[in-house]
């Protein structure tokens, strides 16, 4: 238990990519040839000696993440740092899930921009977005001094009130995997190294430390992999993170299936594995294993394996020699591939204002309009609106642990002062974007009212005396734990939105949730927006949302459940602990996904459970029709073309979708989308090339992947449950590699 409280403590206080990369780059990451990283990588690594290489492959606590941990000698502060030898640059390691990190508030000057939640990035279902929100994290970075990132959170939402989904990118391995993969290519446009993480089917909080997630092979391939898979391509992340949990009970950093097999043999992964903080528990079976460094071994493990016995392990033969030196070559050739060497930071300021701008786009095209009765939304300028709670007067909130930034323009703690808790991850922080300061801004002629929620009759009272009510509800989840299993809001907030919209039925709800929550206010409201954890320009994306200014363009990435009786999982085994280090270490459980790949709105579809919003799911303010689709193939290209009308009086943004079923059944997966903007009673011709791993099973007695053949029915929809318009097409069949 010692060591879990050090573990959770640590925390605590814890485009290269397809687009931009020459297609030579492109090609030597495809078929894994060796490029010029590689060559100076060798002829670095051949004037190396075996203790410099050894130096590689363990970086220390860069001070921060432990509280009292000091800062390094030549370390920033951050989550690590490594003194490299052979005239490398050092690495400068920092969180920046969501923006660079200061763990701690250990740089006196570590305030940065946050982007939204990776939920909200991936409602956009626009990779140009994610990668220009990833660019303003790897620059903000690299002007701090930073070389590496913890970034790139992929892990699949298998379960909706998993404490970590809202750093992820939803419930599909397709939108995960290019979503990821963008903001992955966006920071190491920078030169500044991304990792992937956490590798693997770290789905979950409970239990994190300590459980084994059981699923077999190919229905593994077919979902959670799949994501990392295409994000990897996407985005060639330098590093790859192992995580914390055991995948089919072996701990993921010493996984050979994961970190060998799948990773550095079937993707040819030429970057390097680092281990999360205190997943490493072995030396010889890690490295064995595929595991190239330890991170903050000093602290976060139990041992510093890779500094105090691998150097034994390799003398004594149970590590070949020759495994220290790939451990080395992937490292120093990732940093020769990102840029680390040739463009080391230059430490400058910030460029506040042109990322804040790309937050709050980012959050303006993210935030998801489910429910508009009667086109409440847009507001009426003119209108008397009563605003009520969500500390909407001061700011909008953010999700806690590795992923939370110190918001510039507030002091440490944020805006909202909270009851001051202690343990892991502390008060959640507010960042200093007011949405009433900016509808009021937005619109000066309307009478805006600011009411805190506290006390329901007088929230009701302003309600009452309102044109329109605008009720902000809030959910703080954060790192180390899963939200209420029942998924509902706390602090009464469903009997103040209830009781609001008793009141005046021109209710509109914003949400600033970093899960789905039931809605049992639902059929009385008039609106409902969903704005997930809306970052450092939240409050003026949401008002110029609110009033029109910009249309909302957000579909969901996860389904949102009408109970949890429709979960695969209806309850999270061990969530009754009521505190972090109990709930993160709860016992040495299995966690069986008996469900395999039909996660999400996979799982609905195959149950015929129907969803309060389903996957892919999104309104705005005009209406579209999608229609005429056809699909024709030549080889395995599959192409899918239809026409998308705007039918409604104002420009917009529509998501087609194009969902495929299986000859063999299964749950729908999606296989491809488009985003497309426009002009009132304009029309567009779409072509949407399918991706092939979703028309595939994964092999595993061939390692292939198996499309079969037969007839695949193709939808065209708005979202994962619209069946409007649907066609039937056969396939050959034929293999790929894995
Ligand atoms: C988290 C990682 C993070 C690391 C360093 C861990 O607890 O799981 O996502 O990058 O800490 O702070």
């Amino acid at each position: 238990m010692m060591m879990a409280r050090k573990l959770v403590l640590l925390s605590a206080v814890t485009l290269g990519g397809l687009m931009g990369m020459s297609p030579m780059a492109q090609a030597r990451h495809r078929d894994g040839a060796a490029g010029p990283a590689d060559t100076r990588a060798q002829d670095l690594l051949s004037r190396m000696t075996l203790q410099d290489k050894l130096s590689m492959v363990f970086t220390i606590d860069g001070g921060g993440t432990m509280g009292n941990a000091p800062v390094p000698p030549g370390g920033l502060g951050s989550a690590a740092y490594l003194r490299t030898p052979a005239g490398l640059p050092p690495l400068q390691i920092s969180d920046a899930g969501l923006g660079l990190r200061n763990p701690s508030h250990v740089r006196p000057r570590g305030q940065a921009v946050g982007l939204p939640s990776g939920l909200a990035t991936a409602s956009t279902w626009d990779p140009d977005m994610a990668r220009q929100g990833g660019a303003m994290i790897g620059s903000e970075a690299w002007r701090q001094g930073f070389n590496v990132l913890l970034a790139g959170g992929a892990d699949l939402t298998r379960d909706p009130r998993g404490g970590r989904n809202f750093e992820y990118a939803g419930e599909d391995p397709l939108l995960t995997g290019r979503m990821v993969g963008a903001t992955i290519a966006g920071i190491q446009s920078q030169h500044v190294i991304s990792t992937l993480k956490h590798f693997a089917m770290n789905d979950l909080e409970t239990s994190r430390m300590t459980m084994s997630a059981d699923i077999d092979n190919a229905a593994m391939r077919e979902s959670d992999l799949l994501g990392f898979e295409i994000a990897m391509e996407t985005g060639h992340p330098g590093s790859v993170m192992c995580s914390y949990n055991r995948v089919n009970d072996i701990y993921a950093c010493e996984n050979p299936y994961l970190l060998t097999k799948v990773l550095k043999q079937d993707w040819k992964y030429p970057g390097f594995v680092m281990s999360d903080w205190g997943a490493t528990h072995s030396s010889a079976r890690s490295a064995l294993a595929g595991l190239d460094q330890e991170s903050s071994g000093d602290d976060a493990d139990a041992r510093p394996y890779f500094r105090e016995i691998l150097a034994r392990d390799v003398k004594e033969g149970r590590v070949p020699a020759s495994r220290v030196d790939d451990m080395a070559r992937r490292i120093i050739r990732s940093m020769y591939d990102v840029g680390l060497v040739d463009h080391p930071p230059v430490m400058q300021p910030l460029d506040v204002v042109t990322d804040t701008l790309a937050s709050q786009h980012d959050e303006e095209e993210g935030a998801v309009l489910l429910k508009n009765r009667a086109n409440l939304l847009p507001l009426d300028p003119n209108a008397r609106i009563a605003v009520i709670g969500g500390h909407a007067d001061v700011g909008v909130i953010s999700g806690g642990g590795s992923s939370q930034v110190d918001p510039i323009g507030a002091p440490p703690i944020g805006v909202v002062k909270g009851p001051g808790k202690k343990d892991w991850p502390g008060d959640p922080v507010y960042f200093p974007s007011s949405p009433f300061r900016m509808m009021q801004a937005e619109a000066p002629s309307a009478h805006l009212t600011y009411d805190p929620g506290t006390n329901i009759t007088r929230a009701v009272e302003a309600a009452r005396k309102a044109d329109v009510a605008v009720v902000f509800a809030t959910q703080f989840t954060y790192e180390g734990m899963d939200a209420a299993n029942a998924m509902t809001l706390d602090d009464n907030q469903d009997a103040l939105i209830a009781a609001v919209a008793r009141a005046n039925p021109r209710t509109v709800v914003v949400m600033e949730t970093g899960d789905p929550v039931l809605m049992p206010w639902l059929d009385n409201v008039g609106a409902v927006m969903e704005a997930w954890f809306p970052g450092s320009g939240g409050g003026t994306a949401i008002a110029r949302l609110l009033f029109g200014r910009v249309a909302p363009s957000g579909h969901l990435p996860m389904t949102f459940p009408a109970s949890t009786a429709q979960l695969a999982h209806p309850d999270i085994a061990g969530v009754t602990a009521t505190n972090v280090f109990e709930m993160q270490f709860h016992t040495d459980q299995e966690l069986v996904y008996d469900e395999g790949s039909e996660v999400g709105y996979r799982w609905f579809d195959r149950t015929h459970a129907r969803p309060l919003f389903p996957f892919g799911y999104g309104l705005t303010y005009t209406t579209f029709s999608n229609d005429g689709l056809r699909v024709r193939h030549h080889g395995h290209d599959v192409i899918a073309t239809f026409t998308v009308r705007n039918t409604g009086t104002r420009a917009g943004v529509d998501v087609p979708q194009i969902y495929v079923g299986l000859p063999d059944g299964g749950g729908r997966r999606l296989a491809g989308w488009q985003r497309v903007t426009l002009a009132p009673g304009e029309s567009r011709e779409v072509s949407v090339r399918l991706e092939p791993r979703m028309l595939a099973h994964f092999d595993v007695k061939h390692n292939r992947w198996d499309v079969p053949s037969g007839h695949y029915r193709v939808w065209l929809g708005s979202s994962a449950t619209d069946d409007s318009d649907q066609v039937t097409v056969h396939l050959g069949g034929w293999t790929m590699a894995p």
